[in-house]
């Protein structure tokens, strides 16, 4: 515990505007996916009242034992050590069919880069692991050994929009073959001499969109979020309310696809007349374009820099077929 206490600073991102977001009654019940050190938890525990419920979700152990603390201290509050891609069996073994408020703050924590062990980064040298939850899964160096060429730098695309994806791809295989990797230092030089010289200093460093990639691919941050966020609008009440905070474009494009789905159901080729397929929206946007951090919290917390907030909500079946237009009668 000590030790989770030393790296236990993470100044929480939008913290009033992603509470507020999320917030609409409350007696109502909440769940928080990522607890990280609760900076975003206990700001909105701070606007319920005793009969207000907030479960959180980490799959991070150290996370779990802060949050485990604050259960015991507050009747109101529980935690689940758990990948928020199992939201929606969380939700319904407990009963909560429909709650009034769902909150992502996806990414990592600033306790789990800052503590070298965790090999998230590459500005403190440590193993190539970067699983949030070491206790399950394969650590980034037992996944290499078994990544083709193609797959590596099709991951480095897709996750970093790498535009050097292919030679650093080459430069890790070949360094990982020759049993010359080992560390994020290790990774970090080879990233670094990988791309050419021009590339090499310029405002972001040469690893830091490898460093991004690989980590999502180490823990399915995609996949995850496809599950959590359809689980999450099936269990909004009528009104609730849907925000999530992500930290790159690949994360937020994902995140404004499926919501945007619900929005706009209907799935008629666009030269029908009238809608035929009869499926009605079942969320609205209240915050399409991302909200992003102000100057003056990007002064106190440099992390919040590329933060974006999306807000949705979930519509009433009336009100879905209301902006549907549909009449209830196949055409
Ligand atoms: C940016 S931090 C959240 C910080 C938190 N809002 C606070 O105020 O302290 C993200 C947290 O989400 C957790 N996390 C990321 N992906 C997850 C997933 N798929 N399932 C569960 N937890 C996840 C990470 O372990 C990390 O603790």
């Amino acid at each position: 515990m000590a030790e989770i206490e030393q790296y236990s600073a993470h100044i929480p991102v939008l913290r009033d505007q992603f509470v507020e977001a999320m917030f609409s009654d409350p007696d109502g019940c909440y769940v928080d996916c990522t607890f990280g050190r609760g900076g975003h938890s206990r700001e909105l525990l701070a606007k319920l009242s005793a009969k207000g419920r907030l479960l959180a979700i980490d799959r991070d152990p150290e996370a779990i034992i802060v949050g485990q603390k604050l259960a015991a201290e507050d009747e109101r509050f529980s935690i689940e050590h758990s990948d928020f891609g199992a939201l929606g069996a969380l939700l319904d073994v407990r009963g909560w069919y429909k709650v009034s408020g769902i909150g992502f703050d996806l990414g990592v924590s600033s306790p789990q880069v800052d503590d070298a062990t965790r090999g998230f980064s590459f500005r403190h040298s440590g193993p190539l692991d970067m699983r949030m939850d070491s206790s399950q899964g394969k650590s980034l160096l037992q996944l290499l050994e078994h990544v083709s060429e193609r797959d590596l730098i099709e991951i480095l695309r897709k996750y970093g929009d790498e535009r050097y994806a292919q030679r650093i791809a080459r430069a890790i295989l070949k360094a990982q073959h020759a049993s010359l990797l080992a560390t994020t230092a290790e990774l970090e030089n080879i990233c670094f001499h990988a791309v050419p010289k021009k590339a090499r200093y310029g405002t972001t460093h040469p690893a830091t969109r490898t460093f991004q990639a690989l980590r999502i691919w180490v823990n399915d941050e995609m996949g995850q979020i496809d599950h959590a966020i359809e689980a999450a609008i099936d269990h909004l009440q009528d009104a609730g309310q849907l925000a999530v905070i992500s930290f790159h474009s690949g994360e937020d494009r994902r995140i404004r696809d499926l919501i945007e789905s619900h929005v706009h159901a209907c799935i008629c080729p666009p030269q029908m007349p009238i809608c035929v397929c009869g499926k009605k929206p079942t969320m609205r946007w209240l915050q399409k374009k991302p909200l992003r951090a102000s100057e003056q919290e990007l002064e106190t917390n440099p992390r919040s820099r590329s933060s974006m907030l999306r807000v949705a909500q979930r519509l009433s079946e009336q009100e879905g077929l209301k902006l549907s237009g549909y009449s209830g009668v196949s055409a």
